[in-house]
């Protein structure tokens, strides 16, 4: 019989909220499906749940945008991996994507990712491989941040463990944010259900997180000054994540968060499956560099 832990961990996109602070960019459509210079914003978080190995991902949206979202991902066969899809009726709160995701999950540990976050930097993808790997509690992320008001902060003690977590303080204990990027094991979507709905109304992602403090089963690891974590949300957040795509992808010719390339890489798909993609996309900038990348290959 297949053990508790032995079971794969699967990722959620959560691609929900109105986007108020992106309107009217956002009024007649997602925010998720924005373009970030020359993918959807959505492309970089899912390139993340990759990154860690991931490949049974459910993506979340509102029931107007979530059509939209199958349009342009399908079943995830191009990118060697299976979507799923799951309605969120109204914007109750991140930490409802664990219940929403609880059929989808079938006791499996997850990994949820906000699909308005930007991750990138040296060793990333080494340091969410680990966190995978953690078969007990939840690990979250601590980034240094000149404006914490804005987020989730984490009190920390002097060997770097979490004493406190609060959602957008007044007066914030640290200058760490939480990255909107968030490993649990199987008793999440549990422990999401007992959360009470904050004074907004929504089902807070941090009180989730502090369920699992009180437990003493929360980690967080900070993240190294060289990572650059952007926030997809504001119209300036929008605008650099696309500058620092741009800088970096022109800069070595190498692209973020190209899904195809990183399924490629994992040998999640074939040459051949890749060649297909291509003759669908028809011939453009990013067909372009795929193209490359199997010929630098034979
Ligand atoms: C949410 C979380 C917050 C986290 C942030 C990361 O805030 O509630 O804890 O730091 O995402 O992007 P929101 O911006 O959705 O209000």
């Amino acid at each position: 019989m297949e053990t508790r832990s032995s079971r794969a961990r699967k990722g959620i996109v959560l691609a929900g909220g109105k986007g108020t602070r992106l309107y009217p960019l956002t009024m007649a459509g997602s925010k998720q499906l924005l373009p970030v210079y020359d993918k959807p914003m959505i492309y970089y978080p899912l390139s993340l749940l990759m990154l860690a190995g991931m490949r049974e991902i459910l993506i979340i949206s509102d029931p107007v945008e979530l059509p939209r979202y199958r349009e342009l991902l399908g079943d995830g066969a191009r990118f060697g991996v299976s979507f799923s899809y799951e309605e969120q009726k109204a914007p109750r709160g991140l930490a409802e994507a664990l219940i929403l995701g609880r059929d989808f999950l079938a006791g499996s540990p997850s990994c949820l990712v906000l699909g308005d976050n930007f991750l990138y930097g040296h060793d990333l993808a080494r340091f969410l491989a680990e966190a995978a790997l953690e078969k007990e509690g939840a690990t979250i992320f601590g980034y240094r941040v000149a404006n914490p008001r804005e987020y989730g902060v984490l009190e920390l003690d002097a060997n770097g463990a979490v004493t406190g977590l609060e959602e957008k303080p007044a007066y914030p204990r640290s200058n760490f944010a939480v990255p909107g990027l968030y490993f649990y094991d199987e008793q999440a979507p549990e422990l999401a259900a007992g959360i009470q709905a904050s004074a907004r109304g929504e089902l807070e992602i941090t009180d989730l997180n502090r369920a699992y403090m009180k437990q003493g089963r929360l980690k967080a690891r900070l993240l190294s000054r060289g990572t650059a974590w952007l926030d997809m949300g504001s119209f300036d957040g929008l605008l650099e994540a696309a500058t620092f795509v741009r800088t970096i992808q022109q800069r070595q010719g190498l692209k973020i968060a190209c899904l195809e390339e990183i399924a490629f890489l994992k040998k999640w798909i074939t040459q051949g499956e890749l060649e297909g993609s291509l003759v669908k996309m028809g011939r453009n900038d990013y067909s372009d560099y795929l193209e490359h990348l199997i010929s630098g290959r034979e």
